[in-house]
């Protein structure tokens, strides 16, 4: 299995840009079986999610041909078989993303049920009862959620999608697509407003739909006939540029970051700049922004609390918490949205940092340096932070496991090496 071999210690510096957005991209994916003309999506990233979803789609009779560098053509020509099998789904949680597409051109959709995962328990409870709101119908069979919709079309209504941690993105994702072919109006309360959401709706807009308000917590969905094909480019990653911005911080060096959705990353900026980093806004538009992040050697504790959007976003504490272990004073990190998501915690004090966890909160109290040492990675955003912790400390690190890395940066290792870390992949036997 793959490994990161990570020479601690250097500061970074020049200039890296950012890819297509995993998490917008896999919902985007699914779009076109909405539809039975092409659809184009460019800035797709070469991850093995995004790769794993194109095979799922290709099951369910919809093709994804590579036509050009990141550019993806998909087209539903097969509606014969909606059935997405665990084989796929047990390799990714965002297969899910296909529930709402088929129930709304097929009237039916077999789903195997994601089991448990690294990061919490993941249930789906919110995207059924979206869908049940429009009038579809689920029983459970055989491990696989089988839903059905009677009369063939779903009918628009008052969905209400918040839940105990706050509403969900996927959940949303899932109701908004199928009401775009629902009969009359779908208005959803409490819809995540995260800014993949917002992508979504601008590309279902793009294919004939009709939605307003995505970004806020109530979206409103006109129903049509049928949508269309387009071509559309996917937002740039949110979470892989505040991972940039964090590898900046750590090791005390200067990145420029291009393709930065900065207005994005707000919440993030705002405690980066608590931490005493310097982020400056040199050119474009706030989606698509030219950024320098710079940072000193003296960083600033500081309290951070996952929320969801405009919140701080779950998927960078682990790689901000890296960064807090060299902070001068305590900090507190706290995770709102899945209490679970930790695993990373264990890892970081084998390289030196003293953290200390107590139910849903991590109290960081900053050390001098980190030391090199073996770790494993867990998860997709755990092994970013553990990277991260690897680059800013003394001597060797080596990252076991970075398969889940790959699921959501698409060539990290070499990326990083081009502004200044000295980090290779080597393959570790016996991992
Ligand atoms: N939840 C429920 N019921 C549901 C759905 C969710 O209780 O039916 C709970 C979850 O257990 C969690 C919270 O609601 O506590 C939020 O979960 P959400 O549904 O929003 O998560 P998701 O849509 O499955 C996406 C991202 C995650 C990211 C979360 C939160 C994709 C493919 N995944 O997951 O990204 O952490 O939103 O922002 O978009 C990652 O990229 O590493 C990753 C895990």
């Amino acid at each position: 299995m793959d490994a990161f071999q990570i020479e601690g210690g250097r500061r970074l510096s020049g200039t890296v840009g950012i890819s297509g957005s995993k998490n917008a991209a896999l919902p985007l994916l699914a779009a076109p079986l909405l539809t039975s003309e092409p659809v184009k999506l460019s800035d797709v990233p070469d991850l093995s999610d995004i790769r794993n979803m194109r095979r799922l789609l290709d099951t369910l009779g919809c093709t994804a041909e590579t036509v050009g560098p990141n550019t993806v053509s998909l087209h539903t020509t097969d509606t014969a078989q909606s059935h997405a099998v665990y084989e796929i789904v047990k390799t990714m949680r965002a297969s899910i993303c296909v529930l709402g597409p088929l129930l709304a051109a097929r009237g039916q959709a077999r789903i195997a049920l994601p089991g448990g995962c690294a990061i919490g328990q993941r249930p789906i409870d919110l995207h059924l009862r979206g869908m049940e709101a429009l009038g579809a119908q689920f029983e459970l069979n055989a491990g696989d959620v089988v839903g059905r919709v009677p009369g063939g079309r779903l009918v628009g209504a008052h969905v209400f999608l918040g839940g105990p941690f706050g509403s969900t993105v996927l959940g949303t994702a899932n109701v908004m697509s199928a009401a775009t072919l629902a009969e009359g109006t779908t208005v959803i309360e409490s819809a995540a407003c995260e800014p993949e959401i917002v992508d979504l709706a601008n590309l279902l807009n793009a294919m004939g739909a009709r939605i307003t308000g995505a970004g806020s917590p109530r979206i409103t969905i006109d129903g049509v006939e049928q949508l269309g094909g387009t071509d559309y480019r996917v937002m740039p990653d949110r979470i892989e540029a505040g991972t940039m911005m964090v590898a900046a911080a750590i090791t005390a060096g200067e990145l420029t970051i291009e393709n930065c959705p900065l207005d994005a990353l707000r919440a993030a900026v705002d405690r980066l700049e608590a931490i005493g980093v310097d982020v400056h806004h040199e050119s474009g538009d706030a989606y698509r922004a030219t950024v320098t992040v710079g940072a000193g050697r003296i960083l600033q504790p500081c309290h951070i609390t996952t929320q969801p959007h405009p919140g701080f976003p779950t998927d960078l504490q682990a790689q901000f918490m890296a960064l807090l272990t060299l902070a001068d004073g305590h900090s507190v990190i706290t995770e709102k949205i899945f209490p679970e998501r930790f695993l990373h915690v264990a890892e970081m004090t084998r390289m030196g940092a003293q953290l200390f966890r107590q139910g849903p909160t991590v109290i960081a109290s900053g050390v001098r340096t980190l030391v090199g040492a073996p770790v494993m990675a867990s998860d997709l955003r755990a092994s970013a932070g553990l990277v991260l912790a690897a680059l800013a400390a003394e001597g060797t690190s080596t990252i076991h496991r970075v398969y889940h890395l790959d699921r959501g940066y698409e060539k990290l290792e070499e990326r990083l090496a081009s502004v200044g870390a000295r980090i290779t992949r080597i393959d570790a036997d016996g991992d």
